[in-house]
């Protein structure tokens, strides 16, 4: 995997993050104020609020690999804590309590330190994708202008994480992935937005958010993603792919 192509990305996407107007005055109705701030300071946890780095046992030899991974797995684990430090803006512009302990959460770090940190990574991976369509869901339905610019930012931010982990697999399939593999990915996926949904469904249903729409995200987030790990006969030049911007925005067919 080219790392320092990640190196630059990373960099070049600390650059214009405008901050939300957290004091802009609140219009939101008390039952969406709430169900907004519950759904949000539970992300807000989970979201970069916790260990922030690999936690799986074999984390430190896998970012030891060389400077180059050690760095982004940094930059990346980075981007995280900011996510954890926007929310926790939107907790406190919404009148939320922080949250330091769920069992979702626990049950989280646990997957992640249960096996070697490829699957880590992967159950990461299958978080982001899926935390992708819940911001999605919140940015259309909150009605709060700062929130949803928050989600814009995160937004952004996760398809960049998905796409490193994009090229990180590539490199690790070059034939495509294997057929179990890709059942695995699957099911895991589909797991998680089931105990999303489970968790925050009544609170994004009271915002006009539906399981359906969460699952068309989450769906299309996982097929397009083990679409792209198929290895293409002339892969576009580096200057050419598509960046992030564009990709968040839909603007290529390559979207995740
Ligand atoms: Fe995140
Ligand atoms: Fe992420």
């Amino acid at each position: 995997m080219n790392n320092s192509k990640w190196i630059s990305h990373f960099q070049s996407n600390r650059r214009n993050r405008p901050e939300p107007v957290w004091e802009m005055p609140l219009t939101l109705t008390e039952d969406c104020r709430r169900a907004l701030v519950l759904s949000l300071a539970e992300y807000q946890l989970g979201d970069g609020g916790g260990p922030c780095r690999l936690i799986a046992r074999d984390a430190e030899a896998f970012r030891s690999t060389s400077a180059e991974v050690r760095q982004v797995v940094d930059m990346w684990f980075a981007e995280e804590a900011e996510h954890s430090r926007l929310l926790g803006g939107a907790v406190t512009r919404l009148g939320g309590e922080f949250i330091t302990d769920t069992f979702a959460f626990r049950l989280f770090n646990h997957c992640r330190r249960f096996f070697d940190v490829q699957f880590e990574m992967l159950v990461l991976l299958l978080v982001e994708i899926v935390s992708t369509g819940y911001y999605r869901v919140i940015r259309r339905h909150c009605g709060d202008r700062p929130v949803a610019e928050m989600c814009a930012l995160i937004i952004r931010d996760e398809v960049g994480h998905v796409m490193f982990h994009r090229d990180r697999l590539a490199a690790m399939f070059p034939e495509g992935p294997p057929a179990a593999w890709v059942l695995l990915f699957h099911l895991l996926g589909h797991a998680c937005a089931a105990f999303l949904w489970l968790g925050h469904g009544r609170w994004l249903r009271t915002l006009g958010g539906t399981w359906a729409e969460l699952h068309q995200h989450v769906r299309h987030g996982l097929r397009r993603f083990v679409r792209k790990l198929q290895p293409t006969r002339h892969p576009a030049p580096m200057a050419e792919q598509p960046p992030v911007h564009d990709w968040m925005h839909g603007r290529s067919s390559s979207a995740p």
